[in-house]
């Protein structure tokens, strides 16, 4: 089985039941992306929970006083997040007919909205299959493959994206990317990685190499 099929078994049986991941609104989905920069899962969750009770809709959002808004984000910090946030939802609501972008190329335009975001409102919102890309998919990648790749340079993010777009499923390409998320972030941990009952024990490139802590390789500048 290659590894796509195996990450995507491995997700049925161990996947965490997050609220934004019942939902294929990309409004709900790029609330809780943006709450999720810099922010743990734990802490993210009330905000989640508070923003889509408060603002309900992209328009109530939009419509929303800037002080409302910033005080409802009030505890998460860098608040920047909040208002591109807010400037986005009005520019959606005023300039887009508050018709959220369908497609990766057209989120990515979005204030506030980088790679990492628009892949996951794009495949989440509408199964395009376009991969996230973060520090975890970096470290399972690095890792599984081999791949020597100073992740510290910004050329190397391309490096990876086009193997995790080669990757991922056209089918499901939404499990994949929850998949590898979930992956990253309870057993191809940064440090004191679960090798001994990960799926991955008898391919993984490094694990068989004894280079798991070698993995990904990350230079000062
Ligand atoms: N971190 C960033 N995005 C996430 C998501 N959709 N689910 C869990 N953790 C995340």
């Amino acid at each position: 089985m290659d590894f796509t099929h195996q990450l995507l078994n491995w997700y049925k049986k161990h996947k965490r039941s997050l609220p934004w991941r019942t939902t294929t609104n990309p409004y709900y989905i790029w609330l809780s992306e943006i709450i999720l920069q810099q922010t743990r899962i734990e802490q993210g969750l009330p905000y989640y929970e508070a923003f889509t009770t408060k603002f309900p809709t992209l328009k109530d959002l939009a419509t929303a006083d800037e002080d409302a808004v910033l005080k409802l984000w009030q505890g998460l910090g860098y608040y920047s997040r909040a208002r591109n946030l807010h400037f986005t939802a009005r520019y959606i609501y005023n300039e887009l007919n508050g018709v959220f972008p369908k497609s990766y190329a057209e989120i990515i335009k979005l204030k506030g909205i980088g790679p990492y975001t628009a892949a996951a409102i794009a495949s989440f919102a509408y199964k395009e299959p376009v991969a996230v890309v973060d520090g975890n998919v970096f470290r399972v990648l690095a890792r599984f493959f081999g791949i020597y790749d100073d992740i510290a340079v910004t050329k190397t993010r391309a490096v990876f994206q086009n193997l995790a777009n080669e990757l991922i499923s056209t089918k499901h390409p939404d499990l994949f990317n929850h998949a590898i998320m979930d992956f990253g972030a309870t057993v191809c941990l940064p440090a004191n990685p679960k090798c001994n009952s990960c799926i991955f024990n008898d391919n993984c490139f490094a694990l068989l190499k004894n280079e798991v802590a070698q993995l990904p390789v990350k230079n000062k500048k």
